[in-house]
């Protein structure tokens, strides 16, 4: 299994350096290919960089860890790569205004996990996941005793399976939130079961089960 990361930032970065840890071939993809270019180099024998489109095409899961505008944009112009692809999307519909001040990008009640789902081509198996941790967070919680846990929402029975399997090989206890119509609990700035919503606490499988009681392991 291969798995390609579009977007090497503060998530993205974190992830594949997760995977690779835990074993997965990653192919890399930025705007900027020497950003990934360099992160590759950094990573190892496990990890090269691509186009984004040779990236989606040489892999079974695509983690757009991108912000939501340019993943609108890059999943219009990769559509046709992308069924058939287990798509994993971390973002939240937050933007920061003059004055730094974080803002909610959609209206209220709706998710940025529903506004990407509706955009994938039929064929594709989507997941909401790996966004459920500020990037500090993530990048310093793999591999804990006990393991953080990282929530995941889909409806599809194939990209649950995929975000269980990479969030295990990242360093994490993967719990289901629910379906995609469960996905705004997961996001940034309002859901509460983001590390938001545990005030900052980034938290193991017992507080994940009180949460959301009898969700698959
Ligand atoms: N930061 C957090 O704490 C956090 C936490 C949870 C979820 N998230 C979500 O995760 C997503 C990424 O956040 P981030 O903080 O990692 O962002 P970031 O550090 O700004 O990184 C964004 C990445 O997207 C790449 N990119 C932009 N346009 C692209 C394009 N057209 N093609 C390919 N790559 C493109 C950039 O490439 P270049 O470097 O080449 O420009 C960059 O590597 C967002 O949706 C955010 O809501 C973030």
């Amino acid at each position: 299994m291969t798995t390609a990361i579009v977007g090497v930032g503060n998530i993205g970065s974190a992830v594949a350096r997760h995977l690779v840890a835990g074993g997965e071939p990653v192919v890399l993809a930025a705007k900027d290919q020497s950003s990934a270019q360099a992160l590759a180099d950094d990573l190892g024998p496990l990890a090269r960089a691509a186009s984004v489109p040779d990236a989606i095409s040489a892999a079974d899961a695509v983690v757009f860890a991108v912000w939501l505008d340019p993943m609108r944009d890059l999943i219009a112009a990769n559509a046709s790569l992308l069924a058939g692809k287990v798509v994993v999307d971390p973002s939240n519909p937050i933007g920061f205004d003059a004055s730094g001040q974080m803002t909610r990008t959609l209206p209220d009640g709706q998710s940025a996990g529903s506004v990407v789902a509706s955009l994938l081509p039929a064929g594709a198996h989507y997941v909401k996941a790996f966004g459920t941790l500020g990037a500090d967070a993530l990048a310093a919680s793999s591999r804990r005793d006990p393991l953080a846990v990282l929530f995941y929402a889909t409806d599809d029975e194939r990209a649950g399976e995929t975000a269980e399997r990479l969030i295990r090989t990242a360093g994490f206890a993967p719990w289901k939130a629910g379906g995609v119509a469960a996905a705004g609990r997961i996001e940034a700035p309002l859901g509460d079961l983001h590390q938001y919503g545990f005030n900052g606490e980034v938290v193991d499988l017992d507080r994940a089960r009180a949460a959301v009681p009898g969700s698959r392991v």
